[in-house]
């Protein structure tokens, strides 16, 4: 098993990675401080893992969620099933929350930690890989709003995160495609030797071979985990982890909830960044080239929907939450491996970009 921390002064905390952690039995008890525990899930994820989350509480109070399974549930209507199951099972302040799943299990059950009784612990156990090497690190949590994705929510650290790559032996392919963009984004923002091991492995990643998962989620977590210590609150440079997400968001918003996954639609964001980048002459056409090929070896679409326009992009990214006093921020690519917050671009620029990527 490897650990890693995540430093954040007296919120830090660790990130366990390896195999059949959930067979783990010792690995969690240091981080649960009450007698109650709440494991908040999905219809999907409840028969294949949550008699083996089960256990590793064993000796609590211990109580489940089991919510539907979807991005179109991420909302404050199927957040307060969360607290309608904590009231009724009489759960106090000392109680631990616990996301056994994907990233809306995840976002939802941290928010429902950050805000119940004004703020209990919580636990990630993440199963998807999007959810290993990305939003179960950091403490960024929230549910959706139909005007806006993840427009409600707080910040709020877990105590631990436990990463179990043969959860990963039942994802299906997409979601595991999904989970990769994440990974290539590190490559991009902050990590270059990152991005050409992903190059060449990238069919290990695809076979779901084991050692090279372990890598690819270690060397991920480290490089989330150094940004996160860096900025917590996102007041600087944890923006640069949104690359592609502000196209992303506005094409999953356009599509509707869950009809593109959020890994796809930053993939296809991720180039739309690339495009713009190479048109301020901060990266050549090649290195465009490159990212375009890497996503299409992981399997991930590196074209917008069919019927988004330019005008439509435009208006979703006016309410994104990287918009500063009306002005569009985005992030960028200063150069390969190295990412930007910046408004520094012509409104021509980005419209040749979303031209020539829309149809
Ligand atoms: P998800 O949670 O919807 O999971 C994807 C699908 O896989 C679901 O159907 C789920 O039930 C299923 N699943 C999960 N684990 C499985 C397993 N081991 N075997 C089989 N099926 C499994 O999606 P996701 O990609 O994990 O997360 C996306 C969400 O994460 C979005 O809501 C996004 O906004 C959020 N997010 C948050 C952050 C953050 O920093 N908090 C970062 C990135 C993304
Ligand atoms: N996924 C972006 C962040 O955690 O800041």
């Amino acid at each position: 098993m490897k650990t890693l921390t995540v430093d954040l002064g007296e919120r830090s905390y660790p990130i366990f990675i390896g195999q059949d952690l959930l067979n783990d039995l010792s690995l969690v008890a240091p981080y649960v401080k009450g007698k109650q525990v709440m494991i908040v899930t999905n219809e999907t994820i409840a028969p294949l893992y949550l008699e083996k989350a089960k256990k590793m509480f064993s000796g609590l109070q211990v109580d489940e969620v089991i919510l539907p399974d979807g991005e179109e549930f991420k909302n404050l209507e199927h957040l307060n099933l969360i607290f309608d199951a904590l009231l009724s099972k009489r759960h106090n302040r000392t109680t631990t929350l616990v996301a056994l799943g994907g990233g809306v299990i995840g976002d939802m059950t941290g928010f429902a930690a950050a805000s119940y009784q004004r703020g209990v612990d919580f636990i990630q156990i993440p199963t998807t890989l999007l959810s290993q090497v990305d939003s179960s690190v950091g403490g960024k949590t929230g549910v959706n709003h139909a005007l806006g994705k993840n427009m409600i929510g707080a910040f709020h650290q877990p105590n631990c995160v436990v990463i179990d790559v043969n959860s990963l032996n039942t994802l299906p392919a997409n979601e595991l495609a999904a989970g990769v963009a994440e990974v290539i984004k590190y490559g991009l923002i902050c990590d270059l030797p990152f991005f050409d091991w992903l190059e060449v492995n990238m069919s290990k990643l695809n076979a779901k071979d084991t050692e090279a998962l372990i890598y690819a989620i270690e060397t991920s977590c480290a490089n989330k985990a150094k940004v996160v210590a860096q900025d917590e609150k996102e007041g600087g440079i944890r923006a640069i982890l949104n690359l592609g997400h502000t196209f992303g968001h506005a094409i999953e918003t356009d599509q509707g909830y869950g009809n593109w996954l959020h890994g796809e639609a930053v993939a296809t964001g991720m180039l739309m960044a690339a495009d713009l980048s190479a048109r301020l002459d901060w990266i050549d056409q090649t290195d465009v080239d490159r990212i375009e090929k890497i996503l299409l070896d992981a399997h991930l679409p590196v074209k917008c929907p069919e019927g988004m326009t330019a005008e439509r992009f435009k208006s979703l990214m006016a309410v994104d939450k990287k918009v500063l006093d009306g002005k569009l921020r985005l992030v960028l690519l200063r150069a390969m491996g190295e990412a930007v917050t910046t408004s520094d671009f012509a409104l021509e620029q980005l419209d040749a970009t979303l031209k020539h990527l829309t149809n």
